[in-house]
């Protein structure tokens, strides 16, 4: 019998695929859904697999047949049947890291659905046991690329708000098309959101803080919160994240940028 109900290899298959195939929890996230880790096309994250912690695993292990969802790019959600309210706006959360700022925003907005979306395992299951601890029940986790979520997942004018909170920068040159926040990316994010909808980023980087307001001051379907049509004001809904800390002991100065969802 194999150990813990694991899945039993298919031989049609060489190992050395089978065993980049085979899930690291038989109910958990499937390792790279939607195969984007593999793919030509160019991705805003580092494909990688960090251990878990006993508690992560055993968050995972429970936790996510209730509240996670596989990014595999095969089907259509339905945001209403998602949350226990159907009527709870969602906003969605693109790259939460450990999640501690998500499950903070999730207690002080229970009105609010928290899609929250990033390909790092112990992320997920640290953030699994953060809302079980904290009785959240509007925070949902999913697991992939969240261009995919968006491209394929999710219906056009469904979102209330997407936040990226500290993308990864991609300082070098030769990796600025790493970038999540380009033209073509706020192209997609426009269909998704619903008009007014807030379009949130934050970053300790300088050059990409640029770099966000003047795409997003270009996108002809994006409407900068502040009048001066600068920088926004550090919101209260927004905590302090985990890489927000890291970019602040090293005296970076961080930048917010809001945009609002033109109506059509
Ligand atoms: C620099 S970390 C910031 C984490 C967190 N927001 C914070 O401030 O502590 C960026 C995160 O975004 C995730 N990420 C990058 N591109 C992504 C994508 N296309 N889909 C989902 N997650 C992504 C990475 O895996 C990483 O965990």
């Amino acid at each position: 019998m194999p150990e813990n109900n694991a899945p039993t290899p298919d031989s049609s298959v060489p190992a050395s695929d089978a065993r980049r195939r085979e899930p690291m929890f038989p109910d958990g996230p499937a390792p790279d859904p939607a195969g984007s880790h593999h793919e030509r096309r160019i991705r805003s994250f580092q494909p990688r697999r960090s251990r878990v912690t006993t508690g992560q695993g055993e968050s995972l292990r429970r936790l996510w047949p209730k509240w996670g969802l596989d990014i595999d790019g095969l089907s259509r959600l339905d945001l209403g049947e998602l949350f226990d309210d159907p009527k709870l706006p969602v906003v969605l959360e693109i790259g939460f890291g450990m999640g501690e700022a998500t499950a903070q925003m999730a207690a002080a907005d229970p009105g609010t659905g928290i899609l929250a979306c990033d390909v790092h395992t112990p992320g997920q299951g640290n953030l699994l046991g953060l809302a079980e601890r904290n009785g959240l029940t509007n925070v949902r986790v999913a697991n992939g690329d969240a261009i995919i979520l968006l491209r394929e997942m999710l219906a056009p004018d469904s979102l209330a708000g997407i936040r990226v909170y500290f993308p990864d920068p991609w300082p070098k040159k030769r990796h600025h098309k790493r970038r999540l926040i380009q033209p073509e990316f706020l192209a997609l994010a426009a269909t998704r959101l619903a008009p007014g909808g807030l379009l949130h980023c934050a970053t300790d980087w300088e050059p990409y803080a640029e770099q966000m307001l003047e795409v997003l001051s270009a996108a002809p379907d994006f409407e900068n919160t502040q009048p001066d049509g600068g920088f926004a004001p550090r919101p209260d809904f927004r905590p302090l994240t985990r890489f927000e800390g890291q970019g602040l002991d090293k005296g970076h100065v961080v930048h917010d940028v809001m945009f609002t969802r033109r109506e059509r």
